[in-house]
C-alpha cells in the first residue's frame, strides 16, 4: 500500500495505491487505514470494482455500518433500490430511471449539494463515509470536500473562543428548509418525531490527533442562546470560512473510485451534474460513531 498526499500545504486527502479492496485485508493494513484518516480525513483509492457485499465487508473493518435508518431517509422500504445497510446516493429511484424533477425523494436528495458532514443530526453523529462511484457522471458531480482541522487553525483568537463553547442544533428539517423544502408537509406528525433536532457541540477533538476541528453543517439551525435569523448568518459567515480554496480538496470521479472521509474532522458536498439526463450510481456505507458528544 502506498499512499500519496493530495492537499500538501495543509496535510488533506490522500491517493491511496497498490491495495486491492475485494481481497481479506491484513489487520496491521486497516490500521494505517485508519491511522491515515485520522491524519489526512479523505482516502481516494482508484479503480476498485466491488459489488454491495465486498463495500460491506470492507466498511465492517472500520466498525458498526449505521443503516438507513427512518430517521435518514423519506424513502419507503418499498422505494429502496439497496439493501438498507447502504446510503442510496445516486439519482435513481427503484426502477433504476431518474427521479423525476418534481419528486420530493429528489428534492430531498439535493441537500446532499450542501456543505455537510454525515449523520450530524443523529445523537451519536457518523464516523466514517464510503463513497463508492459504481457509476459516475460525464460532466459535474465532483465532491468536494473541507478541512476543518486547517479552518478553525486559521479562525482569530477571539473567533476561537467564542465558538469554543457553542452548543448547535443539527436537522435535516433546517438543511432542507434552506433549499426551501418543508418537511412537514411532505410526512406525519408521527413520522417528523424522528427527525427532532440533536445538540452538538461546534468544536470538536479527535482523540488521536489532539487537532480541533469545527463541526459545521448546513444541518444547523438553532444555536443556543442565539436568535434565530443571527443563527443563520453565522453558520453562513462560518461557511464562508471554513470553504475557503486553501482547505478543499475537490474530488473528480472516475468509474470504480472507492473514497473513504472522516466526517468527525471534514464537511463535504456533491457538485451540480445534469440528474435528468445522466445517471450518477454512487453507493454510500457510513461507519457509526462511537459516542455522543453532548448529552442531549
Ligand atoms: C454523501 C454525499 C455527495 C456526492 O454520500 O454523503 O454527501 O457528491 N455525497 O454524492
Ligand atoms: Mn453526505
Amino acid at each position: 500500500m502506498r499512499i500519496e498526499i493530495l492537499n500538501k500545504k495543509i496535510g488533506f486527502g490522500g491517493i491511496v495505491s497498490n491495495i486491492d479492496l475485494t481481497k481479506d485485508l491484513d489487520k496491521n493494513i486497516i490500521k494505517k487505514i485508519d491511522n491515515e484518516l485520522n491524519n489526512l480525513c479523505v482516502l481516494v483509492f482508484k479503480n476498485q470494482k466491488i459489488n454491495d457485499e465486498q463495500q460491506l465487508k470492507f466498511s465492517k473493518y472500520f466498525g458498526e455500518i449505521e443503516g438507513a435508518g427512518k430517521n435518514t431517509t423519506i424513502r419507503k422500504s418499498n422505494e429502496r433500490r439497496l439493501s438498507d445497510s447502504f446510503g442510496d446516493v445516486s439519482n435513481l429511484d427503484v426502477n433504476n430511471k431518474p427521479f423525476k424533477k418534481t419528486d420530493n425523494k429528489r428534492y430531498f436528495a439535493l441537500g446532499n449539494r450542501l456543505w455537510h458532514t454525515d449523520a450530524s443530526f443523529k445523537k451519536v453523529p457518523a464516523k466514517y463515509s464510503l463513497l463508492s462511484g459504481r457509476k459516475v457522471a460525464k460532466v459535474g458531480g465532483e465532491t468536494q470536500f473541507s478541512d476543518m482541522r486547517s479552518a478553525y487553525d486559521k479562525l482569530l483568537e477571539s473567533k476561537k473562543k467564542q465558538i469554543e463553547t457553542m452548543v448547535c442544533y443539527h436537522s435535516l428539517i433546517y438543511s432542507r428548509h434552506r433549499l426551501g423544502i418543508d418537511m412537514h408537509k411532505m410526512m406525519s406528525k408521527e413520522e417528523i418525531k424522528n427527525f427532532e433536532p440533536v445538540k452538538q457541540p461546534l468544536v470538536r477533538m479527535n482523540n488521536l490527533t489532539k487537532r480541533k476541528s469545527i463541526f459545521l453543517a448546513s444541518h444547523i439551525g438553532e444555536i443556543e442562546g442565539m436568535e434565530k435569523p443571527d443563527t443563520i448568518l453565522f453558520v453562513n459567515d462560518l461557511m464562508e470560512h471554513c470553504t475557503k480554496d486553501m482547505f478543499l480538496y475537490t474530488h473528480q470521479w472516475d468509474e470504480n473510485d472507492l473514497v473513504i472521509w472522516d466526517n468527525r474532522q471534514s464537511m463535504h458536498r456533491g457538485l451540480y451534474y445534469d440528474d435528468q439526463n445522466e445517471i450518477r450510481d454512487v453507493r454510500r456505507t457510513t461507519i457509526s460513531g462511537s459516542e455522543m458528544l453532548i448529552a442531549q
